[in-house]
C-alpha cells in the first residue's frame, strides 16, 4: 500500500480527481483527496496569499492522517503546490506526478492579469464571469465539441467557487517562485502527464520541466486539454496505478 495525495487545479475542487481516487483506493492505496483551502468544502486560509501557505496546509493534512510521506500528484495549481511542498518538506514527497502544470513563475503580464481577476471576482462577489469563459480554455477541442456534459460540469464547478478563494489563489500563484531548482535537485521518481490539447500549460512548459528532471517519465494523454484527469479519466487512472505500482 502506498500513500497518494491528489491536489486539484484552479478554481476547481477535489471532485476533479474522483475517478482516480476511487481507482487508487480500490487497488489498496491510501488516498488523501482534499479540497485545497477555500475550495470545495474548506475555508480560505487566514494567511497572506502564498503557495508556501497552501503547501504547509497540505503537509498538516498529511500529518493528521499519519502520512509521513506520499506520492504527491498535482494538476496545474495542484502541481505548483506539490513542487512547493517538495521544496519545503522534501522528506514528505516520496514521488511526484505533475499533470498539466509548469515550473516557471509568472511574468509581469500574467501577474497583472491575475490581480485583475482577483479584484473583479471580489468586487462582483461571484465567479460567474470565470465560469462563462474558463471552460473554453481548460477543455481540449474534442471535449468542447463532443462533451457538453463536461462543459456543464466544469462550468458548475467554477461557478460554485468562492470568490475569496479565487482571489487568494490568484495572488498566491502570481507570487510563486519558479521550481526548476526543486525538480533538478529532487532525485525522486517523477512522472509528467500532459494533455496533448492543453493550451494553458503548453508543450514547451513540459519540455522545460523535463530538462530540469531528465529522469522523469513523460506521458502524453491524447484527446485531452488542460483537465486531463477529467477529460480522459481512465487513461490517467491507468497511468497513476502503473506509476504507483512501480515504486
Ligand atoms: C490551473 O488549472 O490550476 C490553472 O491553470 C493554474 C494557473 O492559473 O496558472
Amino acid at each position: 500500500m502506498t500513500n497518494v495525495v491528489l491536489l486539484h487545479g484552479f478554481p476547481l475542487s477535489s471532485a476533479m480527481w474522483r475517478q482516480q481516487a476511487d481507482a487508487l483506493a480500490a487497488a489498496g492505496h491510501a488516498v488523501l483527496l482534499t479540497d485545497l483551502p477555500g475550495f470545495g468544502t474548506t475555508s480560505v486560509l487566514d494567511a497572506p496569499p502564498a503557495m508556501s501557505a497552501m503547501a504547509d496546509w497540505v503537509s498538516a493534512q498529511m500529518e493528521l492522517l499519519g502520512m509521513d510521506s506520499a506520492v504527491v500528484v498535482g494538476l496545474s495549481m495542484g502541481g505548483y503546490v506539490a513542487m512547493e511542498l517538495l521544496r519545503r518538506n522534501p522528506a514528505m514527497v516520496s514521488a511526484l506526478v505533475l499533470c498539466d502544470t509548469k515550473a516557471s513563475a509568472d511574468g509581469p503580464e500574467a501577474r497583472a492579469n491575475r490581480e485583475r481577476i482577483a479584484e473583479a471576482v471580489l468586487e462582483a462577489g461571484s465567479t460567474r464571469s470565470l465560469a462563462r469563459t474558463m471552460p473554453e480554455t481548460l477543455l481540449g477541442e474534442g471535449s468542447r465539441a463532443n462533451r457538453p456534459d463536461l462543459i456543464d460540469r466544469v462550468t458548475e464547478w467554477i461557478d460554485s467557487a468562492d470568490p475569496r478563494a479565487v482571489a487568494w489563489a490568484q495572488r498566491a500563484m502570481a507570487a510563486r517562485h519558479e521550481a526548476f531548482d526543486v525538480l533538478a535537485s529532487a532525485q525522486i521518481p517523477t512522472m509528467i502527464i500532459w494533455g496533448s490539447q492543453d493550451v494553458v500549460s503548453v508543450r514547451a512548459d513540459q519540455e522545460a520541466m523535463l530538462e530540469a528532471a531528465p529522469h522523469a517519465r513523460f506521458e502524453v494523454v491524447e484527446s485531452a486539454g488542460h483537465l486531463s484527469s477529467v477529460e480522459q479519466p481512465d487513461r490517467v487512472s491507468t497511468l497513476l496505478l502503473e506509476f504507483v505500482g512501480s515504486l
